[in-house]
């Protein structure tokens, strides 16, 4: 026998809070179960009428019931009502909810939750507002449309040029990318030479597997990028740190026992020189001479400003047996994305891609053809131009409201990249000011953080990325004052 629904009048009132009011219609509903207003079986008012009696919008009321039915309190009939369901009123009894609210987070959980800052400027972040949506859901609509395959996760997961039948999506991306780098950074790579990874990290240790740099020496810059350094001692590697100046790392502290050198030329990190063209034939020569692996962090050498770009070391004469270049989509586009490209010296290309399957890193095949589209439509030189425009003004904003709010402070590294240098009087506890600025909404690096051996330098590091030019006086300020602190 069908059982007929019961129409019932509802004392139903939306408790005041910030909540979504598709959560609060829900709450107040369950709310009328546990107190027995409301029965299984019972009929739920049509939606137009109990939007209309509460004066909310109707589609909040259809969130609401959709949100009850996917949690199992309500469910649709035949006849189009909808109806409480079997042991919804012991459900609501129990204090199950149809959704999770804020509230279910713990006190201490809550206490211990960082502020998000006000500004910002912790290095490393690119601004992915800045990428036109519309190009990025083309590229993603490209890549959907293409049929699902095994692709990168078999065989030869980071591309093997012939005879591989599923190698075809991760062609298109190393064709994409081969042009991308020769336009842009000087790099002549045949697409086939272009090894996919998930990371700059995961390039180092596969670099160090394959050439064998565990136990041995490598010159990584001081102060330098502290994820790399602990990527190549994670693999084995002796770090020996070699100082930084104006341009760049300093060749003439490279030791005999240095089997591979990392180093980031277009825009040292975290101090900002370029290294300069005297000291690149000088590396390039040493290398030789000590037959030893340069390692080549291109990470941010699209942006640059005021400065004619200098080529990539591998795009010397030399380069493609000596260097190691690594490039990644984090700083062009979001380090959310993980996708990283390796260009090894040919010697060592199979055992890299040997040391890849080893620990079965790879990109994502999906993401992959999303950036072969968005790079072959041209999307991404349009992005990088647009974006170096923006980060130029943000960079000349920064600069100067720091140069009217903190006079004292020397600001160098300028040229290129995301983020600026702004040195400190040497006794100045690092540590303290950045917690002050933290303390006034402020997210910042400071040296201290890029070095294991104390450095006889005191700075800054900020990145502007993030920073809007009508936020720089504010930050600028706030900068100002902790430091007079
Ligand atoms: C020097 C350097 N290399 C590489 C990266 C990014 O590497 P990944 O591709 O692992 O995100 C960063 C990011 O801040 C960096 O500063």
């Amino acid at each position: 026998m069908t059982r007929h629904a019961r129409s019932v009048e509802l004392p139903l009132r939306l408790p005041p809070s910030g909540a979504p009011v598709r959560h609060r219609v829900a709450d107040a509903l369950i709310e009328l179960l546990r107190t027995g207003h409301l029965r299984p079986g019972d009929a739920l008012p049509a939606t137009r009428a109990l939007a209309t009696e509460l004066d909310i919008s109707r589609n909040a009321v259809l969130a609401a019931y959709d949100e009850l039915a996917a949690a199992g309190f309500i469910h649709a009939t035949p006849g189009s009502s909808t109806v409480v369901a079997v042991g919804a009123d012991v459900a609501a009894r129990a204090g199950v909810s149809s959704h999770i609210s804020p509230q279910t987070a713990t006190r201490d959980e809550l206490r211990d939750a960082p502020p998000e800052p006000r500004w910002n400027l912790v290095p490393g972040y690119p601004d992915t507002s800045l990428i036109e949506p519309g190009h990025w859901r083309a590229a993603w609509r490209s890549a959907a449309q293409q049929p699902v395959t095994n692709g990168l996760l078999h065989g030869e997961p980071h591309g093997e040029p012939d005879g591989e039948p599923h190698g075809q999506p991760d062609r298109q991306l190393r064709g994409a990318l081969a042009a991308h780098l020769r336009r842009t950074r000087g790099v002549a790579a045949d697409p086939a030479d272009i090894i996919l990874v998930p990371g700059v990290s995961a390039a180092l240790r596969a670099l160090a597997a394959a050439a064998g740099l565990a136990g041995r020496q490598v010159a990584f810059e001081h102060p330098g990028y502290p994820e790399g350094r602990r990527a190549l001692e994670s693999a084995g590697v002796h770090i020996h740190p070699v100082p930084v100046d104006d341009e760049g790392l300093d060749l003439t502290r490279l030791g005999r026992h240095d089997a591979a050198v990392y180093t980031t030329p277009a825009h040292q990190y975290p101090l900002g020189a370029r290294l300069s063209a005297g000291r690149r034939a000088v590396l390039i020569r040493w290398a030789r001479e000590a037959r030893a692996l340069v390692i080549e962090d291109d990470y941010d050498g699209e942006f640059r400003y005021d400065v004619r770009g200098l080529p990539a070391l591998r795009s010397m004469d030399g380069g493609p047996e000596l260097v190691a270049y690594i490039g990644t989509a984090s700083k062009m586009l979001s380090p959310g994305f993980r996708i990283a490209w390796l260009i090894p010296p040919p010697y060592l290309r199979r055992a890299v891609l040997d040391a890849l399957a080893v620990t079965d890193e790879s990109i994502s095949t999906t993401a992959g053809q999303a950036l072969a589209h968005f790079i072959a439509a041209g999307h991404l030189s349009r992005h990088l131009a647009r974006a170096a425009r923006t980060y130029a003004a943000r960079r000349h904003a920064l600069i100067a409201a720091l140069r009217d709010a903190a006079p004292g402070l020397r600001i160098s590294g300028v040229d290129a990249g995301l983020h600026l240098v702004a040195d400190l009087p040497r006794d100045t506890d690092e540590i303290g000011l950045r917690q002050r600025l933290h303390d006034a909404g402020l997210g910042v690096a400071v040296l201290g953080e890029y070095t294991t051996t104390p450095l006889d330098r005191r700075a800054l590091v900020c990145g502007y990325a993030l920073l809007p030019e009508t936020q720089a006086a504010a930050a600028a300020a706030a900068i100002g004052a902790a430091y007079r602190e």
